[in-house]
């Protein structure tokens, strides 16, 4: 890490947290944060996920742009590919502040933001005038205050359908009250079947990923890989944020949220070696969950994941972490003999199960 990217950190730790998360969007778009510059590729890097290519598998996780405004510069701080969102129909101001806390202690982060977003409009606007050299998606979401959810997924992905790579529907945050009932068999069902027919709808279908909670039990993981493999999801995120506080000691551990961060590690591939078993390789998996570094990027991917995305860990290791995670990445497959990352995919996902 450079002293620029160290004593940025440490101002912005200085802050109040959500303060802090709108100052890094700001110092981004005025081109005041040190980035990487192209993605870092090597044959051992290149990967797909839903039929899409990617140079590296590193993402960024949903969450930290929501609303797209620093699109551009995150598409040069060395990703592999990006997801902002969750981007709802109506503009919606989530849940009471303070609802961010830094657990500096545990490494970890706990949300609860509730969806807040500048609504599908005002993200579609900023999405089709920013070109970006990596594949983007969009996280999906729906109003708290909706009457029908379901169909405020498919709203969400026709609006910027033209302008994005892929499209998560996302029924895993914890922080929309009942939203994961969503992932209950008959819900999901019906839900994911909604989202085709507005796909089916649309000029140039998009890929649709589904994103899971870590706190589903093997029988709904096996549902939601029925499921997913009857409608032909393009590929499954694993996972979101955690309701879980097993294991902390920062003051915040009580705060109620999303847990996620390095306490998240363990758990997140728990659920992605799981997934891939229940659903025996045939659909993409992402791996989030806790990753800060090339080993633990490595680690999901031989648990079963064919990309990888962050959040948390740039809190505290910064954007220089990207590059990092990659290039650790590709020395570690060399070193273990591996021509390509997909042969890596899934070899030791016996081992979490
Ligand atoms: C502040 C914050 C906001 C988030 N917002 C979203 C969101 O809008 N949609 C979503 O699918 N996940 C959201 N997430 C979850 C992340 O995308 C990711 O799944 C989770 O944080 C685990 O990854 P990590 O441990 O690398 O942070 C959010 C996470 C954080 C910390």
């Amino acid at each position: 890490m450079s002293l620029i990217e160290r004593l940025g950190l440490r101002l912005l730790h200085n802050l109040d947290p959500e303060r802090a998360h709108a100052v890094s969007i700001q110092a981004l778009k005025l081109g005041l944060a040190p980035l990487h510059g192209r993605p870092m590729t090597s044959p051992q890097l290149t990967t797909e996920i839903g039929g899409i290519p990617l140079l590296n598998p590193i993402g960024l996780a949903a969450g930290y742009d929501k609303n797209a405004e620093a699109l551009s510069p995150l598409s040069r701080a060395g990703f592999g590919f990006l997801e902002v969102g969750a981007a709802t129909p109506r503009p919606q101001e989530g849940s009471g502040k303070p609802r961010l806390y830094r657990l500096p202690e545990d490494n970890a982060v706990i949300n609860r933001f509730g969806f807040n977003n500048q609504g599908i409009d005002a993200i579609t606007k900023r999405l089709c005038r920013t070109t970006t050299n990596i594949p983007r998606g969009l996280n999906l979401g729906a109003n708290k205050d909706s009457q029908q959810r379901a169909d405020d997924f498919g709203h969400v992905l026709t609006t910027a359908s033209a302008h994005i790579d892929f499209a998560t529907v996302n029924v895993s945050s914890p922080n929309t009250k009942s939203l994961r009932d969503l992932q209950s068999k008959d819900a999901l069902e019906d839900l994911l079947g909604r989202v085709n027919s507005a796909n089916e709808t649309l000029n140039k279908k998009v890929p649709i990923f589904l994103k899971i909670s870590p706190d589903l039990n093997e029988t709904e993981i096996q549902d939601i890989a029925d499921i997913a493999l009857d409608v032909g999801l393009s590929a499954i995120i694993c996972t979101n944020t955690t309701v879980d506080r097993d294991n902390l000691s920062s003051p915040h551990r009580n705060q109620s949220g999303g847990l996620s961060g390095r306490p998240l590690f363990e758990k997140s591939t728990r659920i992605l070696a799981q997934m891939q078993s229940a659903t025996k390789g045939q659909i993409d998996l992402i791996g989030v969950g806790g990753v800060s570094s090339g080993a633990d990027a490595y680690e999901k991917i031989r648990a079963g994941a064919s990309a990888v995305q962050l959040y948390s860990a740039l809190i505290y290791g910064g954007l220089s972490l990207i590059p990092k995670i990659t290039n650790d990445l590709h020395q570690i497959l060399v070193a273990d003999g591996f021509a390509k990352l997909n042969e890596a995919v899934g070899v030791s996902a016996e081992k979490w199960l």
